[in-house]
């Protein structure tokens, strides 16, 4: 299952490879690409970088597994699970480079990684979750046909550590089959 590869419409989405340093650090090293996720240190830096690269290379690929989303011969960003294989469901979360942000480049990329995660690991949903004033993550949330299921509350401290409200969206299996494998008939 490492070497799972997916191809979509414009992207190829791999596993990382150590030749991503480069690259990686080029869109990392971003406040902007950072603002909503500030566990990403800024300035991001080469050890970041490598570290970064390694941590994706190693971590156990059934729990942990990290696309890196290739455009063009080019990474450009990531989609990820963190599978929950005891309660059969999955976290996603996703990130892309601002040059290519507006362009549906994500929701390509989650769909794919969505319907591979369903089938591979069996999920009965999956879910993400965002800080609630991120309007592009809560836009890429509802096209992929995700619910809005709550909001938690002053559940985590911003990048300037202001305390903010996470909003959650989740998927259910039957959801995600209805609009991801209409019948052939066409009839539902
Ligand atoms: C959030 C993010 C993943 C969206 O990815 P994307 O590939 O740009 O997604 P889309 O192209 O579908 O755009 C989503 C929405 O963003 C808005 N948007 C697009 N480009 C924008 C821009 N340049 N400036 C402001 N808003 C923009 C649009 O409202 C769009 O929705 P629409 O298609 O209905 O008009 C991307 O901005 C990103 O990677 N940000 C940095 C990392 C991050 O915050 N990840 C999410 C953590 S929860």
């Amino acid at each position: 299952m490492r070497g799972t590869i997916l191809r979509t419409e414009r992207l190829l989405l791999r596993p990382f490879e150590k030749d991503d340093v480069e690259e990686a650090l080029k869109y990392r090293n971003d406040m902007e690409f950072a603002r909503f996720l500030p566990h990403i240190p800024q300035p991001f830096t080469r050890a970041d970088a490598e570290r970064f690269v390694t941590t994706n290379m190693e971590e156990p690929w059934e729990k942990y597994p990290t696309f890196a989303i290739e455009l063009d011969g080019q990474l450009v960003g990531t989609v990820n699970l963190e599978v929950d294989a005891n309660n059969k469901i999955a976290m996603l979360g996703y990130a892309i480079s601002r040059d290519q942000w507006g362009q549906g480049i994500t929701p390509e990329a989650a769909r794919a990684v969505i319907a591979w995660g369903f089938q591979t690991f069996d999920l009965a949903k999956i879910w993400a979750s965002t800080d609630a004033r991120h309007q592009r993550s809560r836009r890429v949330m509802e096209k992929l046909g995700m619910q809005h299921e709550g909001t938690l509350r002053a559940h985590h401290l911003d990048r300037a550590g202001l305390r903010m409200d996470e909003v959650m969206y989740g998927l259910l299996r039957e959801e995600w089959e209805a609009t991801a494998n209409p019948p052939p008939d066409g009839s539902n």
